[in-house]
């Protein structure tokens, strides 16, 4: 029989062959029709691909399945629950985040990331103070979600969704 790996992605476990070879952004959209994650680049230069794993963004496009095995996948798709929206997509339609919507998956779990790493008090390039915790400044989210691009010019409401997500 051949080798599988198993994924968790939003809260499922799924099986698929182990080719080693296989990114987590083409095991989530090609072998488990999950189109959440967008492919842009597929380089690692525009974020549209990113998903969380464990909490933690992550590039899907540079990222193994196979390395990504025993982590907690969470996509845009699996953000909301029950029906309900997540606080940060709700922000997103409430603040016209997104035009295309093309990018809007990966900034969405982005801006979930960059949140949890505020709420830890994780320091980024544009914190003045490293030994006080950040503060969801236009500053501290435009810089922190600088990886993620928007062709269209949506960052305006992006931060301004971020800014009222982080409440
Ligand atoms: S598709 Fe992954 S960074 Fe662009
Ligand atoms: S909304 Fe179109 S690329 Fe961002």
């Amino acid at each position: 029989m051949a080798a599988e790996i198993t994924l968790r992605v939003d809260g499922r476990e799924h099986r698929l062959p182990a080719d080693p070879r296989t990114t987590l952004l083409d095991a989530l959209r090609e072998r488990l029709g999950n189109p959440s994650p967008k492919k842009g680049c597929d380089h690692g230069q525009c974020g549209a691909c990113t998903v969380l794993a464990d909490g933690r963004r992550v590039l899907s496009c540079l990222t193994l399945a196979v390395a990504a095995e025993g982590t907690e996948i969470t996509t845009a798709k699996g953000l909301a629950e029950n029906g309900e929206l997540h606080p940060v997509q709700r922000a997103f339609i409430e603040h016209d985040a997104f035009q295309c919507g093309y990018c809007t998956p990966g900034q969405v779990c982005s801006a979930v990331g960059v949140l949890d790493e505020l709420a830890k008090g994780w320091p980024s390039h544009v914190t003045a103070e490293v030994a006080a915790s950040p503060t969801p400044s236009r500053e501290e989210i435009a810089e922190r979600m600088s990886g993620n691009l928007c062709r269209c010019g949506a960052y305006p409401g992006i931060v301004a969704a971020i800014e009222e997500a982080a409440g």
